[in-house]
């Protein structure tokens, strides 16, 4: 098996740190980091075959690390990333994107401006209060009729920390192996679902696997 890269949040690597530096909570830190590298070791690869993403111009959130959409897309996508770093990291993978540093909760856009939007295991990364912060204003963003399609975790820890292995097959056959690890919080498709429609969103597409959904809305 060859990986390619794993994201975590910065939470991970912050708490390696802490538990370095405080004595009370190092236990609690340690177990973290084993369960999170048995969970590394342990979980199996969902495979995602990304057949087609949306027409037009997409804004894609989270779309740093491996840059999975941007990648599919070229320059038909427009990448936000709250994160230098990430987007250093998924630039080279799709040039000809657009890359833009911002956090979606506030985008530089008038309303109406994209014709599609994507979330490839981002919002995962979002507390509760973000996730409908940058629903409504992708929803804002997005052309009358526009989509937004979200493929995300299914989360049923609250406490600990969370790992996906991810195997996806982009619509030209390239496989890309990745992980997406969050400090846990619970995500379901029915909570992703409620945020959507509370955000003005039809969801019109429910695509629910073990570990894993995606979600097709519309403005
Ligand atoms: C798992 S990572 C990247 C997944 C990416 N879509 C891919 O194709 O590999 C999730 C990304 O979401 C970004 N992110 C989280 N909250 C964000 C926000 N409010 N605004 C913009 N980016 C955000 C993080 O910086 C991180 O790069």
């Amino acid at each position: 098996m060859v990986i390619h890269n794993y994201y975590w949040e910065s939470v991970f690597i912050q708490s390696f740190q802490e538990t370095i530096m405080s004595e009370r909570s190092r236990m609690q830190k340690l177990l973290q980091i084993v369960s999170f590298i048995s969970q590394l070791v342990v979980k199996r690869m969902q495979k995602i075959i990304l057949k087609s993403i949306p027409k037009g111009n997409i804004i894609d959130i989270g779309g740093g690390g491996e840059g999975i959409i941007a990648q599919i897309g070229r320059e038909r996508v427009t990448a936000i990333d709250k994160h230098q770093r990430e987007i250093d990291e998924a630039k080279h993978k799709a040039p000809e994107a657009t890359w833009v540093l911002a956090d979606a909760k506030d985008l530089d856009y008038s309303n109406d401006h994209f014709d599609n939007a994507t979330s490839f295991f981002s919002i995962m990364y979002m507390s509760s209060e973000d996730k409908i912060e940058v629903c409504k204003e992708v929803y804002r963003v997005l052309k009358p009729h526009g989509e937004f399609w979200v493929w995300d975790s299914s989360i049923s820890k609250e406490k600990g920390v969370f790992f996906i292995k991810i195997k996806a097959v982009l619509p030209d056959k390239k496989v890309v192996r990745t992980g997406y690890g969050v400090s846990s919080k619970k995500q379901t498709i029915n909570s992703t679902k409620e945020t959507l429609e509370n955000s003005g969103f039809k969801v019109e597409v429910v695509e629910n696997k073990k570990n894993w959904f995606f979600l097709k809305a519309k403005k």
